[in-house]
Formats: structure tokens, C-alpha cells, sequence
């Protein structure tokens, strides 16, 4: 199978927990991480990995000839790198459209001149929101309907992954997956965020009526999937990756305040996201069957503890980033 990977955001979260993954159990594999090393990047997420088999290139994922250059010595790309919070795509959307748009074509173009197997990471953000009574769930049949900067960007380069593989018969793959949660999350997202608030005696913070509901899924979990669809996947197909994980946020947020021995009602409400979507729903029914993938951190409060414990022990991996986020947030009167 693929010996020579190249990972694009592998210094993220999802993207470094990906690395760890294809690195224990994958160990014939050499991994190329290509990360720009933005504010979300962060070289110590993968530091601990084993330089004879994990390389990373710092560059950016728009740079044409850097990219052309890596996949002349790759079997397959998985692309993870993007800009990825909403927020901050409302605030400024210019390099959301950079890297989420020219980033995948760049890579799409380097992976059709060299014949290289792409994976492309993206998001259930580009189906839009459902109501918090509609029975549905997104399946991979639902039109696209994205709301905010950030997953109109992530619906742009899914369409491009499409007609790559349409006109230029790329072989390419895509998986759409709800909300993650997990260790090396940045603090800016919303469970770091309120575990890393209540860490530095600050409160926790819930956006408008904080009914929304969020598909939560362990981050390890979309690991697997993304492993299995890249080696076992039909090319040119699209699949949905949740592990029926929906919750409020508001009861995620008191089941932080709980675990963390705080009065559940101890928080603020701040001020809602413009746009703000009601609610997420995988249907991850196509992964099961067809490729029996199966999510094994289905125990969401055993998760939550993991990744308090994780955020309590690693304490220098993100006060240095608090400052300056909470500023940002403050401004936003959130
Ligand atoms: P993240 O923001 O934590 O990490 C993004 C990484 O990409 C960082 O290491 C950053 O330095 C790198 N990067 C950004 N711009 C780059 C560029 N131009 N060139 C090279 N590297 C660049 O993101 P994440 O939450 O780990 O998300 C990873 C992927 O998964 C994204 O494509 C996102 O759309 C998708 N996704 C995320 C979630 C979630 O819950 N976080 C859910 C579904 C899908
Ligand atoms: O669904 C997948 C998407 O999940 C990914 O594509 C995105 O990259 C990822 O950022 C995530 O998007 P969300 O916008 O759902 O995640 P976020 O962590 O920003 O917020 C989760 C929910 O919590 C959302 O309804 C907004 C709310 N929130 C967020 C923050 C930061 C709060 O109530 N308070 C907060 O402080």
C-alpha cells in the first residue's frame, strides 16, 4: 500500500493526532509533514515521533513549486491543513479563501502531475445546519448549503477535489466529519477553551442560547476512519465520518463545569456567532457498511475527563496562546 505519505496540516490538531496514528500503527509508513506553522501549527505536536520516519517541511500548501517537489516523492497527500475556525473567518476571511481554496488546488494540481493518491479532510459544515427538531441527519446525498466564510471555503475545495477527479481522473477520495474533541486542540475551539478558562480561575463562556447541538467525535476516531477510506475507499467517492455523538453545548458545557468541580450555572453568556449553525447530524451509515469502520471512544464523558487530564498536564503546551486568544474573543464581546 502507500509507503511514502505526505500530510499537509500535520502540525495541527486533527492533523498531528493523524501522524501519531499512522506512526504506531503503520510503522512501514514515512510520514512528510508539509505545515505552514501558522498560529494553530505547532511543531512540538509531533516532536516526540521519530525523525527517520516522520520529516516535517515547514512551507505553505500555496507554494507551487515546494508542493510539486514533495509529491514527485509521494505516493499519497492527505490534506488536513486549513484555516478552521469560524470565528475567525467572520473577523477576516481573506486567508481562509488563500489556503482552503488556492491551498487545495495547489496540492490537486501536484497530485495530477505525478499521479499521487489524495485524500482531502474536510468538514459536515458544508451541508449547512438542520433544525433542533428535524429528525434528519446529513448523509452524503445532502446538497451543499454552507453558512459561514470558513465553510463556504471548505465546500469550494471539495467541489474542486470533485471536478479533479471528474476531468483529470485524480484518484481522490473525500471525508466529511463532524466535531472533534481530543488532546492538542487549539484553545481558541470551544471545549479547550472553556477547560483552559476555568485552569487560569477565569469562566466559562456559552455563545447565544447555547441550544446549538454539535456531533462530538473523539479525534482518534476520525483518525481511523480517514486511514481506512484513504486504503480501502472507492475513488471519487464522499464519506460521511461521525460517531453519533450530538449533544447541546450547553450540556457540554456543564458536564465541563461538573468534571472540573465547578457549579454547573457558573458561566457567562456572551454574544451569539453571526450566523451562528443550529445544529450537526452524521449519518455515517455508507462507512459502516461498506468499509466496517467502527468508532471505538464512543464513552464521551470517559473522553472529556482524558482531555481535562490532558489540557491539566500540558499546561505549557497552551498558556503561552491564552492571552492573546481571550483577547481576541474579548473584542468579539464573546
Ligand atoms: P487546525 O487549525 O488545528 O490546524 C490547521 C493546520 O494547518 C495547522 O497546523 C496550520 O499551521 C496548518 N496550515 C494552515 N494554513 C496552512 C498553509 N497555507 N500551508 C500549510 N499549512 C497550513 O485545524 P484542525 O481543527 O486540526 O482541522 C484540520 C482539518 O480537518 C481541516 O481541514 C478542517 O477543515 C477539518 N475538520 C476539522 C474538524 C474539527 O472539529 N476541528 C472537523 C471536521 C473537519
Ligand atoms: O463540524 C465540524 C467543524 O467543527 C469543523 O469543520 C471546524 O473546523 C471546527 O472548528 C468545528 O466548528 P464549530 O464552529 O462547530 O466549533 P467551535 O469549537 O468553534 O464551536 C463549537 C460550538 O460551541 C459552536 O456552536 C459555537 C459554540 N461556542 C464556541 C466557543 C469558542 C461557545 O458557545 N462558546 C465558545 O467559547
Amino acid at each position: 500500500m502507500f509507503k511514502r505519505i505526505i500530510v499537509t496540516g500535520g502540525c495541527g490538531f486533527i492533523g498531528s493526532n493523524f501522524v501519531h496514528h499512522v506512526a504506531r500503527e503503520h510503522p512501514d509508513v514515512h510520514i512528510t509533514v508539509l505545515d505552514k506553522l501558522t498560529y494553530a501549527g505547532n511543531p512540538e505536536n509531533i516532536s516526540d515521533l521519530p525523525t527517520d520516519r516522520v520529516e516535517l517541511v515547514v512551507g505553505d500548501i500555496c507554494d507551487a513549486a515546494l508542493v510539486d517537489s514533495l509529491a514527485s516523492h509521494a505516493d499519497a497527500i492527505v490534506h488536513f491543513a486549513a484555516e478552521s475556525h469560524n470565528d475567525n473567518s467572520i473577523a477576516d476571511p481573506r486567508p481562509f479563501l488563500e489556503t482552503n481554496v488556492e491551498g487545495t488546488y495547489t496540492l490537486l494540481e501536484a497530485a495530477r502531475a505525478h499521479g499521487v493518491r489524495f485524500h482531502h479532510v474536510s468538514t459536515d459544515e458544508v451541508y449547512g445546519d438542520l433544525a433542533l427538531d428535524d429528525p434528519a441527519r446529513f448523509t452524503e446525498e445532502t446538497p451543499y448549503h454552507p453558512s459561514s466564510p470558513y465553510s463556504s471555503t471548505k465546500a469550494a475545495s471539495d467541489m474542486l477535489v470533485r471536478a479533479w477527479y471528474r476531468t483529470y481522473h485524480v484518484p481522490v477520495t473525500i471525508s466529511n466529519c463532524s466535531n472533534n474533541y481530543g488532546p492538542y486542540q487549539h484553545i481558541e475551539k470551544f471545549i479547550p477553551r472553556q477547560i483552559t478558562n476555568l485552569l487560569i480561575g477565569g469562566r466559562a463562556k456559552l455563545y447565544g442560547d447555547g441550544k446549538n447541538v454539535r456531533d462530538w467525535i473523539h479525534t482518534e476516531d476520525h483518525s481511523s476512519a480517514v486511514w481506512e477510506i484513504l486504503t480501502r475507499g472507492r475513488l471519487g467517492e464522499t464519506y460521511l465520518i461521525g460517531a453519533d455523538g450530538e449533544r447541546a453545548n450547553i450540556d457540554v458545557l456543564r458536564a465541563i463545569l461538573e468534571r472540573m468541580g465547578h457549579d454547573p450555572n457558573d458561566f457567562d453568556w456572551v454574544r451569539d456567532r453571526p450566523g451562528h449553525d443550529r445544529r450537526y447530524a452524521i449519518d455515517a451509515t455508507k462507512l459502516t457498511t461498506e468499509l466496517g469502520w467502527r468508532p471505538t471512544h464512543t464513552d464521551f464523558s470517559a473522553g472529556l475527563d482524558d482531555t481535562i487530564a490532558w489540557y491539566r498536564s500540558h499546561k505549557a503546551w497552551w498558556l503561552p496562546a491564552k492571552e492573546e486568544t481571550e483577547t481576541r474573543y474579548l473584542q468579539q464581546g464573546q
